[in-house]
């Protein structure tokens, strides 16, 4: 289908930036929540990133009729059973520095060896059609919590989340490389191909 604007519901302006970038070859017109003018207090009370992203989607698709997509993603640690997971954004309280986040986590695997420190973020990209119809997908991205932050790109955990392909953290890693194999990345690509071959009727 021929997506002529995509409303994106998140209020958080680093992550509009990476997705205007990575979906910029649709040629779609791609709007914060905000910037369409809509304003909904949303609860995520979900117990999975594809529930809070459909949550959202949905909320925001109750205000407009563009196609509305929206994100839920997170970091998950193994050694911390998968924590701070859907909780990541709000892991110590949402006005805790991530500064203080990361220094915590990483206090927490004080003295546990590089094999034993993996992890991965994880996203869920939800979309709402304007005929109603939904799709959800997900990405992710290996790799394994750092020693020290590192870095000064990105936002949230990228300093502690170091990716052994590259040898760096992804704050070190530019917008475009980030883009490539992060795991908001390539949950959108995946959403790119199923809308290009999708088409959207109210019947
Ligand atoms: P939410 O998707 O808005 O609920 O927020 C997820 C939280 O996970 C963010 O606020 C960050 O703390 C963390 N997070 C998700 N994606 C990334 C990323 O690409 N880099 C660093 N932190 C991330």
């Amino acid at each position: 289908m021929k997506v002529d604007k995509i409303v994106f519901a998140t209020g958080n302006k680093d992550k509009v930036k990476e997705i205007q970038m990575i979906l910029a070859d649709l040629g779609a017109e791609v709007v914060s929540m905000k910037e369409a003018g809509i304003s909904v207090d949303i609860e995520e009370n979900g117990t999975t990133y594809e529930e809070n992203a459909l949550i959202k989607a949905r909320a925001v698709a109750a205000h407009t009729d563009a196609i509305v997509m929206a994100d839920d993603s997170g970091l998950e640690i193994d050694y911390l059973n998968k924590e701070p997971g859907v909780m990541s954004a709000r892991y110590m309280g949402e006005d805790t520095s991530y500064r203080i986040k990361n220094a915590n986590l990483m206090g927490r695997l004080e003295g546990v060896e590089d094999e034993k420190r993996t992890a991965r973020f994880v996203c869920a990209i939800a979309a709402v059609l304007p005929s109603g119809k939904e799709f959800c997908v997900r990405g992710t991205i290996e790799g394994r919590i750092g020693y020290e932050e590192k870095g000064e790109n990105g936002f949230g955990y990228d300093p502690i989340f170091y990716v052994p392909e590259f040898g760096k953290t992804t704050a070190e890693l530019s917008e475009e490389e980030k883009n490539q194999v992060s795991h908001r990345g390539k949950a959108l690509e995946k959403m790119k191909e199923i809308l290009k071959d999708y088409e959207d009727t109210d019947c």
